[in-house]
């Protein structure tokens, strides 16, 4: 048997050999590996990941989805019609209006219906990079705690547009629910 170029029939310390050497390149190779992961926590730490910007063509965009959405609202007890579009970091759009209900409790807000038609078409590991909200009365309208905590769940770096006491608004879901709850 030919190993490390000398001809040999006792192959006990070859085999020896063969294993100390592989060995040694695992730790070496462990080594190299771990050294690359703490330079990435290092950079990561110093210089976090840019937020992918959404452009002005993109924001109407998810403006116009909002409002065209609007007008499916089921919204009889407070006449109040809401659509929201939200965009994933994939680039897709979904939409969703406020669902009412004559047991009030069990109403749907129109961000939690666009979040739960993307997690029923896409399943659960989408990423929201926005999210965009209308209502039909032009007033100041920002998502419900409850919203913003699904939306936190989905997006915790997430962009929102809403109509605020001033005019249109920009968040971050951060600044508007501080101190998220997620479990992973
Ligand atoms: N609503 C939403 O759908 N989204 C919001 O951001 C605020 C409120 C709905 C819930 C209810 O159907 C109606 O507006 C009045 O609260």
């Amino acid at each position: 048997m030919q190993l490390y170029g000398r001809e040999s029939n006792d192959t006990t310390v070859d085999k020896k050999k063969l294993t100390i050497d592989q060995s040694g390149f695992t730790i070496a190779h462990d080594l190299a590996a771990s050294a690359q992961r703490s330079v990435a926590a290092i950079l990561f730490a110093i210089c976090p990941m840019p937020r992918k910007t959404i452009s002005p063509g993109t924001r109407k965009k998810l403006e116009q989805a909002a409002a065209k959405v609007m007008k499916n609202a089921h919204a009889p007890y407070s006449n109040f019609h809401v659509g929201a579009a939200i965009l994933l970091t994939n680039g897709k759009i979904f939409s969703g209006c406020n669902v009412e209900n004559a047991s009030y409790g069990m109403t749907n807000c129109a961000e939690r219906t666009a979040i739960f038609s993307a997690v029923a078409r896409l399943g659960p590991r989408i990423e929201i990079q926005a999210v965009a909200v209308a209502n039909d009365h032009g007033v100041a309208c920002s998502p419900c705690g409850a919203c913003r905590q699904v939306i936190y769940e989905f997006g915790p770096d997430a962009t929102i547009f809403f109509q605020g006491a001033k005019g249109p608004k920009r968040a971050q879901i951060a600044e508007l629910l501080p101190e998220g709850f997620r479990l992973q």
